[in-house]
């Protein structure tokens, strides 16, 4: 049987076609799905047959997306859930227990910090941090009772590189799971799953909706992993709207093309950066500056959307910087078809205290950008301007 790319799947793949013979695939906008008689209705409840019941549990326009997300990541199931964070508080939660332990890299975007320091903490479940680029850190913090590694690669904001082929076999030696927040490469440019990890978590609100539009997020791995992460979401209720389920399914259809925009505008930025003498630190997992240039490469097949660099007279010329952009827009997003700049240090990471923001690669000067799809020139020329205003 002809094996279909990537690229052709995320376009075709579609929730069955109903009676009125539409060609793109419509909301089912509907709470609950009507049975047929007592006996079906018996059946669906008990998972002898397949079907929708209630969209608190499946819904066609969440089933789209998922096997999209699924077959673009290699995964033999997901479920689809409200949002990135609501991805990566289920993926923990519905697996672990009072009494287990997580490893994490320390560069973890900053709800997921807050989770693993100040939530799972409530129901007994600890964690140690590690550098993510330390293997020996990585697998001298396994302790008897550790059941999952999470990371998230390339990390946001410090743009450092996990080695996946390195924490695939560390997860299988010691049989715990591998959870990899994907959210940053996308499945485009990398694929967690063919290196060994048992989950991957998105933030869909990101690069898969690609224009700023609905909040989301997906789980997606290892069948019976998933099986009990879909009886978590199903009685604790973390569903995914159908409408926005719809918006990023319809995206998808476009993502691989974005990426290679938004990937070829940042290595040019990234390049043309580097060239100016007044900046410091410029950062991009494909500049072959960055100390994991090789590793990045080894395992993504671009260097993504976001590009960091420092401003020279640290924390007031960085929010100088953010205040004179004329077209680039100042919003806690990224991954959006219009470039968007950061400032890390007062905005996404100010709930760390300075030794902690150092500790993760977040200097005060530090900006973050998330490449858009505007002409490249128009990024630069907008970055440039700030910089001398
Ligand atoms: C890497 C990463 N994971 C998770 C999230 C959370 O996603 P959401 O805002 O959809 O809950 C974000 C949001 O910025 C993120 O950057």
């Amino acid at each position: 049987m002809h094996k279909f790319h990537p690229d052709t799947l995320a376009i075709r793949t579609q929730a069955e076609r109903s009676d009125n013979r539409e060609h793109s695939a419509p909301i089912y906008f509907t709470s609950s799905f009507v049975f047929d008689d007592a006996e079906q209705a018996r059946a669906l409840f008990t998972d002898e047959i397949p079907g929708n019941i209630y969209t608190r549990f499946s819904n066609p326009n969440n089933s789209e997306f998922v096997e999209k997300v699924c077959l673009l990541e290699g995964a033999e199931d997901g479920v689809a859930v409200a949002s990135g964070m609501s991805a990566v508080f289920t993926s923990i939660a519905a697996l672990l227990k009072s009494g287990d332990h997580i490893v994490a890299s320390r560069s973890v975007f900053g709800s997921s910090h807050q989770i693993l320091t100040m939530i799972l903490p409530k129901w007994g479940i600890t964690h140690t941090y590690v550098d993510i680029e330390s293997n020996e850190q990585w697998e001298k913090a396994i302790e008897p009772n550790t059941k999952m590694l999470f990371v998230e690669t390339p990390s946001n904001p410090s743009l450092d590189i996990a080695d996946l082929r390195f924490l695939g076999e560390l997860a299988n030696k010691h049989g715990i799971i591998l959870n990899v927040d994907n959210c940053f490469a996308t499945p485009c440019i990398q694929q967690p799953v063919a290196f060994g990890a048992h989950l991957v978590t998105h933030s869909a609100t990101k690069y898969m909706d690609g224009q700023g539009r609905a909040i989301g997020g997906i789980i997606v791995g290892n069948k019976e992993l998933i099986k009990d992460v879909r009886f978590f979401a199903r009685h604790t209720g973390p569903s995914l709207s159908p409408f926005n389920a719809w918006v990023f399914s319809k995206s998808l259809e476009t993502l691989s093309l974005r990426m290679e925009r938004h990937c070829s505008n940042a290595l040019a930025l990234a390049t043309r950066l580097q060239a100016n003498a007044g900046l410091s630190g410029v950062k991009y997992p494909f500049l072959n500056t960055h100390a994991q240039h090789e590793l990045a490469k080894s395992q993504m097949s671009a260097g993504g959307g976001i590009v960091t660099f420092e401003v020279n007279g640290g924390y007031d010329n960085a929010k100088k910087f953010i205040n004179s952009l004329q077209m680039i827009s100042h919003t806690a997003n990224l991954g959006d078809a219009r470039s968007i700049a950061t400032h890390p240090a007062s905005t996404t990471h100010s709930k760390l205290s300075s030794a902690e923001q150092l500790a993760v690669g977040i200097s005060p000067g530090l900006i973050r950008i998330s490449c858009g799809l505007e002409h490249i020139e128009d990024i630069v020329w907008d970055i440039e301007q700030a910089l001398k205003s």
